[in-house]
């Protein structure tokens, strides 16, 4: 890590800026495979208790960055395994693909959502939140439809932004939000007329569902589910045997 990186006092919680820190120094500085400082050593390094490092190390194990080896140490995941596990936006998942993303505002507006989406954004029962729907394409060609809920007082005035530009974008330059964390859920469903005729498919035709439920430093922020053609999209993981 740079010397200028230093765990300081103030409203983010010490572990969530060491996370940063030590995000940064991964991406930049430490090759996949390297070992990262001991827990007392970064404790040391950052003036934080060990609790605090432990807290941050375990949430960048989860998220995939890092593995910890048995009686070894932690190190820094294979760059296979980043690529799986990266929290991706639509955008950047099509230009890894070497497509072009295109997308169209289909909905906007200010509702309350079902209770299980008020639930996953510790919304109060009938509490408006922003709905949107939006239709993505890939190359030109239809793709993907997503319909989700995002939490009003996190993105304060979501309709004025450019939705048809990349979402994840937008929250970090208007709002300085970045979602590094989400819970994914994937299913199949059969194309129901709208989402058939938005795809230019036909109804009953296979999808691909993809429910994420995305936050900020633990808050959450959108609860989006997607909508993909099972014709012309694929989810591509690398597995490896860790157990
Ligand atoms: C994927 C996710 C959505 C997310 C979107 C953001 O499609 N399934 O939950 O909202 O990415 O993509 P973008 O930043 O391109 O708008």
């Amino acid at each position: 890590a740079s010397t200028t990186d230093r765990v300081v006092d103030g409203p983010t919680p010490k572990h969530a800026q060491l996370r940063e820190i030590l995000r940064r120094a991964i991406e930049r500085e430490l090759p996949p495979g390297s070992p990262i400082p001991s827990e007392r050593d970064l404790a040391e390094r950052y003036q934080v208790s060990r609790l605090t490092v432990r807290s941050a190390i375990g949430k960048l194990v989860e998220e995939g960055l890092l593995t910890r080896a048995r009686g070894k140490g932690t190190f820094t995941a294979t760059r296979r395994m980043e690529l799986q596990l990266y929290l991706m936006s639509f955008t950047d998942d099509m230009r890894r693909r070497g497509l072009t993303p295109a997308t169209e505002l289909l909905h906007c507006g200010s509702e309350a959502p079902p209770p299980e989406t008020a639930g996953a954004l510790g919304l109060a029962p009938r509490q408006p939140a922003y709905r949107l729907v939006r239709r993505r394409r890939a190359d030109g060609v239809p793709l993907a439809v997503e319909r989700g809920w995002y939490h009003p007082r996190r993105v304060p005035g979501l309709p004025d932004l450019d939705l048809t530009s990349s979402l994840y974008d937008q929250l970090a330059q208007h709002y300085d939000l970045r979602l590094d964390h989400a819970r994914q859920t994937v299913r199949s469903e059969a194309a129901d007329r709208e989402t058939a005729r938005l795809l230019g498919i036909r109804a009953g035709d296979p999808l691909l569902v993809f429910r994420r439920v995305s936050s900020a430093s633990g808050v959450p922020v959108e609860d989006m589910t997607s909508w993909y053609r099972g014709d012309r999209y694929e989810v591509t993981m690398q597995l490896d045997r860790t157990v």
